[in-house]
């Protein structure tokens, strides 16, 4: 079971065994070299889809059984090809004798088949979630998501792809044979016991990568660009990816959906839960062989699997951090029939929403103490499943201005609901980082990442979204929060016991001598704001007429106050401190 806290990261022990797993562990052991292929999952698709979720072993190492979990299988799961506008329902059923929830992840559903912490599925019980999907054409996943047991089930093999196809993309010239010229490639680093090959659950010194559940497979392509789907599902560690020739290949998605044009590159970075397609032209090349590759020592420092960084103190690197080795050979065969040649100029028109007159949200990481690199709050707290962190309206555009106060970047991940980043560190985002997303790499040490967000669909009063952090150990131990997603301009929202909800934000908090309420034009139009004391008595009234109101409460008595606003078709009712 993870643990909270690691022990210090400097003690000889943990040198030994960083020297003993590089000479014995992954160097001389780690199973096949490159002589087994990389399997394929199989597909599912039509208007029922069956998973069960079991209990299974795999040899990853010869003579070695491996307690794993799989859908479907003992391993891993099959790949879900669903096109845009089809309904599906997905019964999953649960035999591995502990609770679960199978959520997937970056698909635009309802809260209630999200599958997200709060959709138990017990032993022996089967959960059916039905839906439309409305995703636009993309590599999606899904995996468990139990609270404080997601890691666990997730780095034992737990996971498969989801494919969406729509007719957009089908009237592109793409590779889009699936086995044949378009590959769906899952990417996990693991840690395995030295001596027994069992997975550990723990993700701090990861000493193995699997690939589509082999270390160190094959894969034969044919010789003409072919589509290859990467996923990091790893539960902590950065992939920095890149060919052996160094050539030149094309991302075309990002998380959620198909980039403006093919974004060329030779190299990508893939954070953990993030998806790209990319296109790599082998035309012409049969018969050659080169390998897909991790470059460690190119990741920025600090990135988990990269160079140790400031913010690390005394932690030692993992045996397969700050190095580059193989991860997947190719080999270049003949081409197939209709084979897809050239790599197009343009994909689709992504637009990003209006920031006009948009609801700021403001969520800090810190870390506590501040040096760690295993603790850390969203907004100064961790997850409560029975605290909903806040309520955001149907219809209505948010800008999040998400600001890293630690050490370590985070990749932080939105359920349920897409997202353009609209600047990291104060910058334009990359071109590949200019699609629809779900998943967004915080930088450390005062990093930034502004993002807009828009909430189109599923307004639920009672079940909530996640946002967290996808490094799945920081996930289990509290790096996480929940949002309401409400109906537009309804009667009253709930009351938030922080000075801020969708409609307005009071500060500062406490105050003194005056009080600033800040409207959210898009939802409370002009109207009246009443303070009362605890007892109920009005101390204070006011008409509003702009954006900006400034209270004078010089007058107000040390206490706590509550302040109702009462606009067109909206009551709200937030708290302010008095502190004289
Ligand atoms: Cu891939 Cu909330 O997760
Ligand atoms: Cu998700
Ligand atoms: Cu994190």
């Amino acid at each position: 079971m993870f643990t909270a806290f690691h022990l210090p990261k400097l003690c000889p022990t943990n040198i030994i065994a960083i020297a003993l797993w590089v000479v014995s562990g992954f160097f001389n052991t780690a199973g096949a070299q490159f002589t087994t292929p990389a399997p394929v999952p199989p597909t599912l698709s039509g208007n029922t889809i069956n998973l069960t979720l079991q209990n299974g072993t795999q040899q990853f190492y010869p003579g070695y059984n491996t307690a794993t979990i799989g859908y479907n299988g003992n391993h891993l799961g099959p790949t879900l090809v669903l096109q845009k506008g089809q309904e599906v329902t997905i019964n999953v059923t649960n035999t591995l004798g502990d609770t679960t929830t199978t959520h997937w992840h970056g698909l635009h559903v309802a809260p209630v088949n999200d599958g997200g912490p709060h959709s138990h599925i017990m032993d022996g019980e089967t959960w059916s979630p039905a839906f439309t999907v409305m995703d636009n054409a993309a590599t999606y996943w899904y995996h468990p998501h139990l609270h404080g047991k997601t890691l666990k089930q997730v780095v034992k093999g737990a996971a498969g792809l989801i494919i969406v196809q729509d007719n957009t993309e089908n009237a592109i010239a793409l590779p889009r044979t699936y086995g044949s010229d378009d590959f769906p490639l899952v990417f996990q680093f693991l840690t395995f016991n030295n001596a027994t090959k069992q997975i550990e659950m723990t993700d701090d010194a990861d000493n193995a990568v699997l690939v589509n559940g082999v270390i160190q497979p094959y894969l034969d392509v044919p010789a003409q660009v072919v589509r290859l789907r990467l996923l990091n599902a790893s539960s902590h560690r950065f992939f920095e990816f890149s060919f052996s020739d160094n050539r030149t290949f094309y991302q075309i998605t990002s998380d959620c959906g198909l980039l403006n044009a093919p974004v060329s590159m030779n190299r990508l970075m893939l954070a953990s839960g993030e998806r790209a397609e990319i296109l790599v032209s082998f035309a012409g090349q049969s018969g050659s062989t080169l390998y897909l590759k991790q470059l460690g020592t190119q990741l920025p420092a600090g990135y988990p699997g990269g160079p140790a960084g400031m913010g690390m103190g005394g932690m030692a690197l993992g045996p397969l951090d700050n190095t580059d080795f193989n991860l997947l050979k190719m080999n270049v065969t003949g081409p197939t029939a209709n084979a897809i040649t050239n790599i197009p100029a343009e994909l689709v028109q992504n637009t990003v929403w209006s920031s006009a007159g948009t609801f700021i949200r403001n969520i800090t990481i810190t870390a506590s103490p501040m040096m760690s690199t295993t603790n850390f709050f969203l907004n100064g707290v961790k997850f409560d499943e029975e605290v909903i962190n806040f309520t955001a309206i149907q219809g209505n555009t948010e800008i999040w201005n998400i600001t890293n106060q630690s050490m370590m970047p985070h990749p932080f991940h939105i359920h349920g609901n897409h997202f353009y980043v609209l600047s990291v560190n104060g910058a334009t985002p990359p071109a590949n980082q200019q699609g629809r997303k779900d998943v967004i790499t915080i930088p450390p040490m005062m990093g930034s990442v502004q993002l807009i967000i828009r909430y189109e669909d599923f307004a639920d009063p009672d079940m909530p979204y996640m946002y967290h952090c996808h490094i799945l150990s920081h996930e289990d131990n509290g790096m996480m929060g929940q949002f309401l997603v409400l109906p537009p301009a309804t009667g009253t929202l709930p009351q938030n016991p922080a000075n801020q909800n969708p409609a307005a934000t009071l500060y500062p908090n406490p105050a003194a001598e005056t009080l600033t309420l800040q409207l959210n034009p898009a939802l409370l139009t002009f109207g009246k704001i009443e303070i009362f004391n605890t007892s109920g008595q009005p101390v204070l009234q006011q008409n509003i007429t702009q954006t900006f109101t400034v209270l004078n409460i010089a007058s107000l008595p040390s206490g706590l106050y509550f302040v109702k606003i009462t606009g067109a078709g909206i009551t709200s009712t937030l708290k302010a401190v008095v502190e004289k």
